[in-house]
Formats: C-alpha cells, sequence, structure tokens
C-alpha cells in the first residue's frame, strides 16, 4: 500500500472529509466521540482500553462512507501500565539504551490496548527548574535530549511502524518551549537565531533523523510569533530545511491560543494562520463543529488541504491501520508484569543520583533500629507527573522497608506533610523518635503532581515543613540520610551541609519502593549523575554549566560580611574580584554541577592519550577524527559503575562559545581494583557550531585550540588540547 493507495483515496474525498481527518479532540463521553467520528474525525485520544477503541475504529471504518481508520493518541511519557522514572530521572541514567528499553514496553502496553500514537519523547532543553515541565524532558543539556529522544522514538517506533507493539512517536514541544521566561509554563520565549540553533533545535533534529512519525507544535512563541502560527519555523525549517514528512499536530488547543496570543481575531483566523503555517492536525476539534466545516475551499488553500490530509493518510497506511486497525483484546495488557517490574527497578537503579555520601553512610549497615519520616516514607505517590489513572500504582517505602529488613526495627514518624500547614509537634514527635534509633532515613520531595505540565514553582525548595524536619532530625545527633523524590532539581543549600549522605531519587514510577530500598541497602549502587545543575538558590536560575564565560568571570563568590563593610569606599564586601559577573550574597556556580554523581566505590582517571594534537580543518571535514584514550581505575571496595564524559570547550572562536559543551559519555561498570581503557573520538560535527556567519549559514568548525576535558562530572579536568589548523 503506498503513495498511490493514498493519491485515490484522497482524490475520492469530499472537502469535509479531508478537513475532518485533520482534527483531534477528546471528549470523556463515548457518545461524543463517536458522533464526531461520524461527522469525520479522522483522529481521536485513547478509548481507555482495547474493546471500547476497537468499537470506535469499526464505528468509523464501518459507519462512514470512505471507511478511513483512526490515528488513536495518548500521552505515553514514562510508561502506560508499567510507570518508569520520568524522563529527567531517565536522562540521569546517561544510557539511551535504557530509554529505548523503557519506550519499547510502554510502546507495546499502549499499543495492546489499541493506542497506535503517543505524544512522546519531549525534548525540549530545560534550564530553568522553576518550569515544572522540566521533568518531562531530559534536562539542561542538547547532547543528552538529543540521544535520549532518538532512542526513545527507537522505542516506541521500531524498524516497522505496522509492526505489532509499535507506535508513532511524537518529538515535542517544538521548538524553545523549555525557555519559557521566569520558567511560567506557556510563557513568553525570545532567544537570537544563534541560540535556537545552536541549544534547542539540535535535539529535534536529532529526534527526526532517528525517524519520528509526527511532531508537536509548542504553546510559545519565537520572535513575537506563536509556533502553532510560525511558517518560519513549521515550514521552512521544519519542511524545507530539514525535510520532514510526518504530521505536525498542534498543542491541546494550541491553534485556539492564537486568539489570546493577539494574532488571531476568532477561530477561523487562528486555523487559517495555524494551517497556512504548515500545521496537518488540529487538536481541538476546531476544524468542523457540529458537523460542518468552518473554513471553506476559498479561504483556505486546497493544496494546503491535501498536502496536509496526504501526511495524515501516508502515517495511517505506515501504521497497517487500513489492513487491521484493531487490536485482541485478549492480549490487551492491564498492569505490570513481572518482567516489566524487573525492567523498572533496573531502569530505577540507574537513575537515582547519590549525591552526597560522607562517612560511607550508605549503604547501610545492618541497623537495628531505624526511624523513617518525611511525607513520602509512608506515601505511594512515587509515580511522577504525566501517568495516568490506570496506571500499576506503587507501594510504599516504610512497608517495603518492612519486608526487606526483617530483622531491623522500622519505626514511623510522619514529620512533615508536603505542602505544610503541619503541627508544629509532628517534627518534634519525629525527633523524640529519632533519638530512639540507630539511624533515621528522612523522605522528603514533592508530590507527582508539583511537577510536570502548570506546575511552576517560584520557590525551588522543599515545601511546606519539610526543611523545619530536616533540621530537627539533624538536631538530635542521629545519623541521617536525606532521600528527595522531585520531579525537578531543587535548591538544598539551607540543610544540604547538616546531612551526611543525600540520595536524589526523582520520581522512580511503580517499582520506586523497591528500587530506593535496594540502594540503600546496597543491593544495588546508585549510578546516575546529574543531568541538571541544582542550584543554590530559586532566584539563581538559570544556571547550567555549558554556559558561556562572559567578559568578567568571576574566581571569588560572594558573602555579605559584615565585617567587610566599607560603606564609605566599597559598600558590601566583595572587595575581592568585585567587578565580575555574580551575586554579592551568593557563592558561585551550582551547588552540585551537571553530571555529578557519587556512587559505593570510587574512580580514578590516567592521563589522557590523544591520536594526535593537530588536525587540518580539511581532513576533519573528510572524516578525520581526534582520538582520546583514558584509563579509569576502581580504587574502592566493591563494583561500580562510572559514566564517564568528555567536554570541550572552543577556546577562540567568532562567536562566542560555551565553557564546556558535553560531547562523548560512556558507561564503563568495573569490579573493584579493576582497570579499563575508554576511548572517544572527536569528528567534525563534534567540534562545529551554527553561525549565520559562516561560509555556509550552518554548522561549521573554526580552526583553532580545542580544550578537552574528560571526567566524572562538568568538572572534569583538563585531559589535553587539540588543535585545528587550516594548513591543507
Ligand atoms: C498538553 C501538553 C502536551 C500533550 C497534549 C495532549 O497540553 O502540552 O504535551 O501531549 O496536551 O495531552
Amino acid at each position: 500500500m503506498n503513495d498511490q493507495f493514498v493519491d485515490d483515496l484522497l482524490a475520492r474525498m469530499t472537502w469535509q472529509e479531508k478537513l475532518g481527518q485533520l482534527q483531534i479532540t477528546y471528549h470523556p463521553d463515548a457518545g461524543r466521540t463517536r458522533d464526531l467520528v461520524s461527522a469525520g474525525m479522522g483522529c481521536i485520544f485513547w478509548q481507555g482500553s482495547a474493546e471500547a477503541t476497537n468499537a470506535m475504529q469499526r464505528h468509523a471504518v464501518t459507519h462512514t462512507r470512505l471507511g478511513i481508520p483512526l490515528l488513536v493518541g495518548l500521552d505515553v511519557i514514562h510508561g502506560q501500565r508499567t510507570i518508569f522514572p520520568t524522563p529527567l530521572a531517565l536522562a540521569a541514567s546517561f544510557q539511551p539504551e535504557l530509554a529505548e528499553v523503557v519506550a519499547r514496553i510502554s510502546g507495546r502496553e499502549a499499543a495492546s490496548g489499541g493506542v497506535n500514537w503517543t505524544f512522546s519523547p519531549m525534548v525540549d532543553v530545560s534550564r530553568d527548574p522553576r518550569w515544572g515541565r522540566v521533568v518531562e524532558g531530559f534536562g539542561e543539556d542538547v547532547l543528552l535530549n538529543s540521544t535520549f529522544g532518538a532512542a526513545m522514538v527507537r522505542g516506541y517506533q521500531g524498524d516497522d511502524l505496522a509492526a505489532a507493539g509499535a507506535i508513532a512517536a511524537c518529538a515535542k514541544h517544538f521548538v524553545g518551549y523549555g525557555h519559557a521566561e521566569g520558567g511560567r509554563d506557556y510563557n513568553t520565549t525570545d532567544m537570537s537565531e544563534y541560540r535556537l540553533r545552536n541549544t534547542y533545535l539540535p535535539p529535534f533534529k536529532a529526534v527526526l533523523e532517528a525517524g519520528a512519525a509526527t511532531v508537536m507544535a509548542a504553546f510559545n512563541t519565537i520572535d513575537g510569533v506563536p509556533v502553532h502560527a510560525n511558517g518560519r519555523l513549521l515550514t521552512e525549517v521544519l519542511r524545507e530545511e530539514w525535510g520532514f514528512e510526518g504530521v505536525v499536530v498542534g498543542d491541546a488547543d494550541g491553534v485556539m491560543n492564537l486568539i489570546p496570543h493577539g494574532v488571531a481575531a476568532n477561530p477561523s483566523e487562528a486555523l487559517l494562520l495555524a494551517f497556512r503555517a504548515g500545521l496537518t492536525v488540529e487538536m481541538g476539534g476546531n476544524l468542523v463543529k457540529d458537523g460542518i466545516h468552518v473554513l471553506t475551499d476559498a479561504e483556505l488553500s486546497p493544496t494546503v488541504v491535501d498536502d496536509a490530509v496526504r501526511r495524515v493518510l501516508t502515517l495511517k497506511v505506515a501504521l497497517g491501520l487500513f489492513d487491521d486497525p484493531y487490536v485482541d483484546p485478549e492480549r490487551e495488557i492491564l498492569e505490570a508484569t513481572p518482567e516489566h517490574r524487573q525492567i523498572a527497578r533496573d531502569v530505577a537503579a540507574s537513575s537515582m543520583v547519590l549525591l552526597k555520601n560522607d562517612d560511607a553512610l550508605l549503604p547501610l549497615a545492618e541497623p537495628r533500629r531505624i526511624l523513617v519520616t518525611g511525607p513520602h516514607a509512608n506515601s505511594t505517590d512515587h509515580l511522577g507527573a504525566w501517568v495516568q489513572s490506570f496506571a500499576t500504582p506503587s507501594g510504599s517505602i516504610v512497608d517495603e522497608l518492612r519486608r526487606r529488613l526483617p530483622e531491623t526495627e522500622v519505626l514511623l514518624s510522619l514529620g512533615a506533610t508536603f505542602l505544610g500547614g503541619d503541627e508544629p509537634s509532628l517534627a518534634a514527635e519525629a525527633a523524640s523518635r529519632a533519638s530512639e534509633s540507630d539511624l533515621v532515613v528522612v523522605f522528603v520531595g514533592e508530590p507527582g503532581n508539583l511537577s510536570g505540565e502548570a506546575a511552576s514553582r517560584s520557590d525551588l525548595r522543599l515545601p511546606g515543613q519539610q526543611e523545619a524536619l530536616i533540621h530537627a532530625i539533624a538536631d538530635t545527633g542521629v545519623p541521617f540520610i536525606v532521600v528527595i523524590e522531585s520531579g525537578r532539581p531543587l535548591a538544598l543549600s539551607e540543610w544540604f551541609h547538616r546531612a551526611p549522605a543525600v540520595l536524589q531519587a526523582w520520581h522512580l514510577g511503580t517499582e520506586a519502593p523497591h528500587a530506593i530500598v535496594s540502594a540503600l541497602t546496597g543491593r544495588t549502587a546508585p549510578s546516575g549523575k546529574l543531568p541538571v545543575s541544582l542550584p543554590r538558590s530559586s532566584s539563581q536560575v538559570p544556571i547550567f554549566y555549558s554556559h558561556e564565560n562572559t567578559g568578567r568571570p568571576a574566581t571569588v563568590g560572594g558573602q555579605l560580611e559584615p565585617t567587610k563593610w566599607d560603606p564609605a569606599l566599597h559598600g558590601p564586601n566583595n572587595v575581592d574580584d568585585k567587578y565580575s559577573s555574580k551575586y554579592l550574597d551568593l557563592d558561585l556556580g551550582p551547588l552540585l554541577p551537571f553530571g555529578h554523581g557519587l556512587t559505593y566505590t570510587r574512580f580514578e582517571y590516567s592521563e589522557a592519550r590523544v591520536s594526535t594534537e593537530t588536525l587540518s580543518l580539511d581532513s576533519l571535514r573528510h572524516g578525520a577524527t581526534f582520538g582520546l584514550e583514558i584509563t579509569v581505575t576502581n580504587v574502592g571496595e566493591r563494583a561500580g559503575d562510572e559514566i564517564v564524559q568528555l567536554y570541550v570547550h572552543d577556546l577562540v572562536a567568532h562567536r562566542v562559545q560555551p565553557i564546556r559543551v558535553l560531547r562523548k559519555f560512556s558507561q564503563v561498570h568495573l569490579e573493584a581494583g579493576e582497570s579499563r581503557s575508554v576511548s572517544f573520538h572527536l569528528c567534525f560535527e563534534d567540534l562545529a557550531f551554527w553561525s549565520e556567519s559562516h561560509l555556509t549559514p550552518g554548522f561549521d568548525v573554526e580552526a583553532g585550540a580545542f580544550d578537552v576535558f574528560i571526567g566524572g562530572s562538568s568538572d572534569a579536568a583538563l585531559a589535553t588540547r587539540i588543535e585545528v589548523t587550516t594548513a591543507p
């Protein structure tokens, strides 16, 4: 079945039938959805089961003139029945292959119920954790978003969209959504072409190169033009420059949002703007209202409509829907299977980040009596944002601890609620119970609904009285560990120095309790690395590692020390290094850097070895590479996994370059005492950046020196300096 089939079908369609194919909407009432399908709507949201979805497919096939089957979409973001770690947690594994497995299982579970299209992966680079949706993407780094997004596409789509278990992926939200002003969701995004091309567009290019069948337009504006009406992005970049031939779906009511954006006066104008800009499917059901098409072929060009319909029909053909749009209800996967649970545990183990572990307090020795406290200690809210009501729930950590440590007495005291308003006695009661224990584990963080869409926060500290609980426990002098379950990176500075050990456990999904207890008891060892910088305070953001150096980089942090006040001469202190880019009242840099993460052993790095320190630009353009090799040794007492990271700094170019850019990473597993060589090859693309003033506007490498850093975080030491020459 191919283009000829699509062209023949298109030729037989009426104007109304064509417009019907170009919309998707959600209605909780199946009857209402059936009426819309009768009127020609070509795309629906999942109907909640294989049976119900089959029924809607059958209605489309048998009760419409041309019997065109339906696209069935759903937000399968990090699981359908089995819930896996959130995408940001997945990114912390620095193992894209895990994301591919997660997507494959999630797609298989969703497809068994009749879903054939997921609105995932989200590859919005995000450097402002006030934005709640930082949880849905792969963090602040371009390479992580690119590699994880591409892996998710491979997992969802496999090699054949028509194969059982395959569903169409959707790269979202195109583009720049994570750059929202103030981290306020849906807010203005404005940036230079230079920033757009080097930071926000590359992950979408990578995901489309991996074969993503669809793209979702973003709610925000770029250069004052809402993306849903932005022909430069939806047509010139996506279609003409990148050759994308798939479906561009609007976000929910994103087309109607053009009215409050102030670029359309009414729904018809909004629809015209969007489809002329390059939208394919409107999410909102406004093209055909109550069986009547809103636009005529005098208003909206039939060429535009035919191109859009062709894209939708081509996707339906690729999904095999014209051959068989139905699924076998007997084979619908309704809950997490033991196999999927085990995989969820394994993925979660690799997603946790051990932020500190003074005195090797972790893994837990066999304590006689543990107190667990904090809002996550007894909650079952571990799934994270973007899970549906039918997801397989998780248990509680306290129950899991009691099950796994039968010889240990596990005491429970709430200590604090998630959002506060607690009686003061809660923390005091927990502190008094602490004194009866050998060890305290404080489970704090955010509930799942405090991140995700429409969940921006201005205050990044632990919500409610959770910090007070930590201080109350610290005041008892009993050894304690803090486990943080949050959608976003939080500002921990108020108490971080008092906690001997801190584990960042994100929201790990259905198997969170099992995975966290396994990490605490040493059955597994956390091996994740931060995919986002940890801010010192809410007002420090945006803060990220691949920043520009500025003309006055600071070397001394700010402290408003009264002893150094000299209003007559200098005002507040910071007289050292005063005229540099920093805050008077905050130390420099993040609390912990991108790429940071400890484990239950330690690694040492040798000097780097480089195949050649110099290459000509011409040879680089023709495929030559810099080979770099380094030996990593496990100098601890137990096996462990290290994510070896390689960063590059282009020292001098005609446009300012970030002080470091992650260009390679590789996981290595080492037994105690074992050493292994890890090698990387830097090619043209690894040294290039986009500029409109390159010979041809685009990505190019400029001759000059590049510093290479290799290590276990973005603070990695200088490994070597390489040179690209203009010599022939
Ligand atoms: C939401 C989100 C988008 C999601 C869509 C459908 O508004 O922005 O990510 O896929 O609606 O649920």
